[in-house]
């Protein structure tokens, strides 16, 4: 065989496999203006393979032949049902235990050390975290961590509220379970040694939250584009990683609830590709992705 012919036959794109389910790209701009009027994040043209791979199981499950029909499914008796599974399906839900170790840096060094003195003044100070968009909880847990590690036994009436719109990631949450691996590789040695223990969960080794981490927390399921049924408001807001899937008008909006939201002087915390330019009029910016509501 010639270099030429060989060179040629390696240039020649691979075959591509016949798809299971037709997938037409008036389906995809179905799914994807569903998403987007549900949820805010957006998804452009190039999210279309994920959104295949991420609901193919899910067609197979309902015996659905095509994307059409599921889009029909969608838009019929039980669509109201099963808008749950598709969004829990197309939710990116990536997140770890201190993420964006700086954040909680500063929450240990910056923020708590005055509340634990208001706290020996006034055993009934409240002090309150949101963590919007929880995923499965690692976030919340370790804010949980850093407060109870800094306050003690003063942390009685500290409080995290997380929430996230994606119902399966909240069981997790609930569940305190991880896998021991990553916890070793993510908590700082003494967090892991006083808030977890190990646990036989079935067959699976998994790390466990301890009761005195999780009482701080309650999980809720929240649309952040939905009201708000909190009352009450917050010294800190975590919001990291969750607004870059939304347009900017969404974000906008976003952000602005959050200042109504916050105490005076209160704290959001945003992800490391978000930014709050359009805010600089409610929002100081007091180091890396953390803003102080301006009073
Ligand atoms: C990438 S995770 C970020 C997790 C965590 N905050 C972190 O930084 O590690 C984004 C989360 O936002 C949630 N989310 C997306 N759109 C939402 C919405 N409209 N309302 C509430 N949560 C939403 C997703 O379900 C997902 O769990």
């Amino acid at each position: 065989m010639s270099t030429s012919m060989t060179t040629r036959a390696l240039k020649r794109p691979p075959p591509t496999k016949p798809r299971e389910f037709e997938w037409r790209d008036q389906d995809y701009k179905f799914l994807a203006a569903l998403l987007h009027e549900k949820t805010g994040i957006v998804l452009n043209e190039n999210k279309k393979e994920m959104m295949y791979g991420r609901l193919v199981r899910r067609l197979r499950k309902l015996n659905i032949k095509s994307f059409g029909d599921y889009c029909n499914y969608l838009q019929g008796p039980e669509g109201e049902k099963e808008l749950s599974f598709t969004l829990n399906s197309i939710t990116t839900n990536t997140t770890n235990f201190f993420r964006e170790m700086h954040h909680f840096d500063y929450l240990r060094d910056i923020i708590l050390p005055p509340v634990r003195q208001q706290l020996d003044r006034n055993a009934r100070h409240h002090f309150r975290v949101w963590s919007a968009g929880c995923s499965s909880g690692q976030e919340p847990y370790s804010i949980a961590m850093v407060m109870d590690h800094i306050l003690g036994s003063r942390s009685q009436n500290c409080k995290i509220l997380a929430t996230d719109l994606d119902s399966n990631m909240l069981s997790h949450a609930k569940s305190g379970h991880y896998a021991p691996e990553v916890c070793r590789k993510t908590i700082p040695r003494p967090y892991l040694s006083s808030y977890t223990h190990n646990i036989r969960d079935k067959t699976d080794d998994l790390v466990a939250m301890k009761d005195g981490i999780r009482k701080h927390i309650a999980f809720k399921q929240l649309n952040l584009l939905h009201d708000w049924p909190m009352t009450g408001k917050f010294d800190v807001i975590f919001c990291r990683n969750v607004m870059i899937y939304f347009d900017q008008e969404t974000q906008d909006k976003l952000v602005r609830r959050y200042a109504d939201c916050l105490k005076p002087d209160g704290i959001l915390f945003i992800g490391h590709s978000e930014s709050l330019l359009s805010a600089s009029d409610i929002y100081k910016c007091e180091g890396k992705t953390t803003y102080r509501l301006l009073s």
